[in-house]
């Protein structure tokens, strides 16, 4: 379905065609002076230049041409030039059936269906999951979920550490637990045990413990080290180690991501490319496109156009070692091998933006993806606490995501027992999922790119641009609507009739952007306009409510209507906050 803009652009354009102008000029949006109209028209501000005229006496004929129009109940010239538009409401209600009717609301399927890899969450396995990775992974799979309404072929991957220091430092840490395991043993030759030598939350101490230990005793660092090393060039017993470690945390990690509906198709790691390093090392030599300098192995990334210094991009180490750069050019190499994407997104901390500045201009010059491959980067702000610092717990330490998420339901489930009925068990549920999505829209709402901060006693109120509020819209929707199905009636095919006055032709206008907005938020992967969206058309919709008694009325006929648009808000509603990784409870 053509946009409700496009259909009000394409009659104003009609209208200044018959005027004798440009039809270019007859470009329509929404007014930003909703107290004088709904919609508006410039054109004739600029048509004035061109055509050597007051403005005013453009939008004047233009005007006469829309006084039969049945798109526009209301075409105004007012000076300087303006036209003010009202849309006729026997229009907007068609549009909103039609809307209704269609699959995905009428969205138009993209000009071309893209294959896109989204790289987001980025666990590091051993380390705890921290507040940072939040926001990796609610604003990737918001993208994710968005791209693919859109109508594009999308692979979320995880894309975690699992290669680096933090392996070494677990080793080490078991190592000194319990010396004696054969893992460590390197003349044993025979098989492993199944079982992992530690429990999970034996585990989930260790990795904190080592850190600490290495930072104050060098010894023990360069065990770590040693340790990691060993794991790399592929002894067995370390092999066989790494592997219990990643039995144990990935099933951790994807329980973590699922208590805030954030699933990967890929459970790929830094690990699963090393073996394509030594090829790519030499392609990148033969090429000519690296260089020894210093002894490391570079490629040189800057470009004339630079107004800050972009060092080259360091390949191997002196001692030959790979770097965190190796493994991503190496991990685009693999993608491009297997799924060929049109594009690859990466979520992550935007202080890293220089760092994949360079990764990206490296696998362009080096031709590891295709000329047209779009290589982007989509760096978030800092999640911080109330005092404009990093956020902490009380005690000033790393705030774990797993404490986090637990806190906010526990204090969700508090709330929502205070003066309601409901099990136990309902309860639970209920808390879980406005408390994950007090989190996600609290994120999501803001522009990625921005720091914010987290402010748990806003983001978990019911009022207020918060995802509780967005929910307790959706459930007062259902409410009424099992209301009315207690009152005998069917939910079945009823027809929408034109709105009777301005809160009811505002929610409808306000439906009708759906498509506008949804191309916005797919084209700049940017999940705070669909949350946008939603938070206007939820006090759009409570608007309508509290100046509509829908049960009570008696025309049948405006009831019905009222039905239908209520189930239309909600229908929409669902879509959107299913987009942002939220669920709504049918109660609260
Ligand atoms: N593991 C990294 C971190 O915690 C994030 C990974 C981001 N993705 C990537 N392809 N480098 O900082």
């Amino acid at each position: 379905m053509k946009k409700i803009l496009e259909l009000l652009t394409e009659e104003m354009q009609a209208a200044f065609e018959a005027a004798g102008y440009d039809k270019e000029l007859g470009k329509v949006g929404i007014s930003n002076r909703p107290d004088l109209c709904e919609y508006q028209c410039n054109g004739a501000m600029a048509g004035a230049k061109v055509y050597k005229k007051a403005p005013i006496m453009i939008a004047n004929e233009v005007a006469a041409k829309l006084a039969d129009s049945t798109i526009f109940k209301e075409a105004t010239a007012v000076a300087p030039g303006f036209l003010n538009l009202r849309i006729s409401e026997e229009f907007l209600a068609g549009y909103l059936q039609e809307m209704a009717q269609t699959d995905k609301f009428g969205l138009e399927k993209p000009e071309k269906e893209k294959t896109i890899i989204i790289d987001y969450g980025g666990a590091n396995v051993a380390k705890p999951l921290h507040v940072g990775h939040l926001r990796s992974a609610v604003i990737g799979e918001s993208i994710k979920r968005i791209l693919r309404y859109a109508g594009h072929k999308v692979i979320g991957d995880v894309h975690m550490g699992d290669w680096g220091l933090q392996m070494g430092l677990v080793m080490t840490e078991l190592q000194e637990r319990q010396p004696d395991l054969v893992y460590f043993d390197e003349t044993y030759t025979g098989e492993y045990p199944e079982e992992a030598p530690f429990t999970m939350a034996e585990f989930a101490e260790m990795y904190p413990t080592a850190s600490a230990k290495s930072k104050t005793d060098e010894n023990y660092r360069a065990k770590a080290m040693e340790a990691t090393y060993k794991l790399q060039i592929g002894v067995r017993g370390y092999r066989a180690l790494w592997k219990q470690i990643m039995n144990v945390s990935v099933p951790d990690l994807k329980k973590n991501y699922g208590s805030l509906n954030v699933e990967f198709d890929l459970w790929k790691g830094e690990s699963d490319v090393q073996e394509l390093i030594p090829g790519m090392v030499q392609y990148m030599k033969d090429g000519g496109y690296a260089y020894i300098s210093e002894g490391a192995l570079v490629v040189d990334v800057k470009e004339e156009t630079d107004t800050k210094e972009v060092p080259p991009c360091m390949i191997l180490k002196s001692d030959g070692a790979s770097l965190y750069n190796t493994t991503d050019l190496a991990t685009i190499m693999e993608r491009m091998k297997l799924y060929q994407p049109d594009e690859m997104i990466y979520v992550v901390d935007k202080r890293q933006d220089l760092y994949f500045e360079q990764v990206f201009r490296c696998a362009r010059k080096t031709k590891l993806v295709n000329e047209d491959t779009k290589l982007r980067f989509l760096g978030f702000g800092t999640m911080n606490g109330p005092d404009g610092k990093p956020f902490k717990t009380r005690e000033g330490g790393v705030m774990r995501l797993e404490n986090l998420v637990s806190d906010t339901k526990k204090q969700m489930y508090t709330k929502i027992l205070e003066g309601r009925e409901m099990s136990q068990e309902e309860a639970v549920k209920t808390a879980n999922q406005v408390a994950v999505a007090a989190l996600l829209y609290g994120d999501l709402s803001n522009q990625a790119s921005k720091d914010y901060v987290f402010d748990i006693d806003r983001f978990t109120s019911f009022e207020g641009d918060t995802g509780p509020y967005i929910l307790y819209t959706i459930v007062r929707i259902k409410s009424i609507l099992s209301r009315y199905q207690e009152q005998g009636e069917s939910l079945e095919s009823l027809k929408l009739s034109k709105a009777g006055n301005e809160v009811e032709k505002d929610l409808m206008m306000q439906l009708a952007q759906f498509g506008t907005m949804m191309e916005a938020a797919a084209t700049d992967i940017a999940p705070h306009k669909v949350c946008a969206f939603i938070y206007d058309l939820a006090n759009a919709f409570n608007r309508f409510y509290h100046e509509t008694k829908i049960l009570t009325e008696e025309d049948a006929e405006k009831k019905a209507s009222w039905i239908a648009l209520l189930i239309f808000t909600r229908d929409v509603l669902l879509t959107c906050i299913d987009l942002l990784g939220m669920e709504a409870p049918d109660k609260m």
